[in-house]
Formats: structure tokens, sequence, C-alpha cells
């Protein structure tokens, strides 16, 4: 999915979205890893993989920082582009993903799409309800707000007068 704060036709910015795929699939790839060579007795090497894991991560953020500008990303904001993703995830992707593993006999990988699909949709409908919240807050700053400027509109008419 692409960012929606730069043009997406900037050969940069699809590298940095690359890149940012690439470095965030490796931080969970390598976790993964360990927690096979955890499971498989092999505690040292277990732990070149978390400790890689760690760096991997601040990479992605590094691409992250720049497609996601903290001046722009406002909690309001990071809430409607999780809405988005997770919505994308269980009505287009996984539907269609779902619709070729069935084509291709995959029970367990329709099994695990339709837990995605079901994982997806909780946490799009838990993010809506954060920010509903959110927006009911906003609407009540903005009214004592909107009081406190009534109250200095009404005593610099009284010091005019
Ligand atoms: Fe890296
Ligand atoms: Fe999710």
């Amino acid at each position: 999915m692409s960012t929606p704060f730069h043009d997406p036709r900037s050969v940069t910015i699809q590298n940095l979205e690359s890149a940012f795929a690439g470095e965030s699939m490796a931080h969970i790839k390598y976790r993964y890893f360990a927690k096979l060579c955890r499971a498989a007795g092999d505690a040292a090497t277990a732990q070149v993989f978390e400790d890689t894991a760690e760096q991997e991560l601040l990479h992605a953020f590094g691409h992250a920082d720049l497609l996601f500008p903290a001046a722009q990303v406002t909690p309001a904001v990071a809430l409607q582009l999780a809405i988005d993703g997770e919505t994308y995830e269980y009505t287009e992707m996984y539907p269609s993903f779902r619709h070729a593993a069935v084509a291709e006999g995959r029970a367990d990988a329709v099994a695990e799409i339709d837990e995605q699909i079901a994982e997806s949709k909780e946490h799009a409908a838990q993010f809506q309800a954060v920010l509903e919240k959110a927006a009911k807050r906003f609407a009540a700053l903005a009214k004592v707000e909107e009081r406190h400027a009534n109250h200095y509109k009404a005593t610099l008419a009284k010091i005019a007068a």
C-alpha cells in the first residue's frame, strides 16, 4: 500500500516503500527463525537472529520516518491509515488470496486466511472505535475553546466600550 504523503510516481518513494517492506520482513523473519532455533535447542543461533532482528527494526523505522512524516501523522491520521490498511486486507487482499488458495486446493492456507480475515476485521473495528472516541474528545475540547474565545471577545468588547 502506498503512503499518502508523497508523489506515488517518485522512484525514491517507491524504493523507500520496497525497502520498508523488506526490512520489516527481515525483522519478522529473523524473529521467526530465532523461534525455530530456540525450539531446536540452539539458543546461541537464536540470540544472533534476535539481535539482528532488532537492528532490522531500526532500519525499517528509518524508512518509516521518511514515508510517514511525524509532522503529518497525528494520532487521528495514524488511526485512519491503520483502518484503511486493515480494511484493504479483509475486503480485497485476503479474499482474492483465499480464492486462489481454494483453486489450488490449499485447505491449510484457506483456514489460515480465514483467521486473518477475522482478525483484520477486528483490528479495523478496534481502531475505528478509538478514532470515534478521539473525535468526541476533540469535539468537546473545541467547545471549551469556543467558550474561552467567546469569553475573551466579551471581555474585549467591555474594554473597548
Ligand atoms: Fe537491514
Ligand atoms: Fe491486523
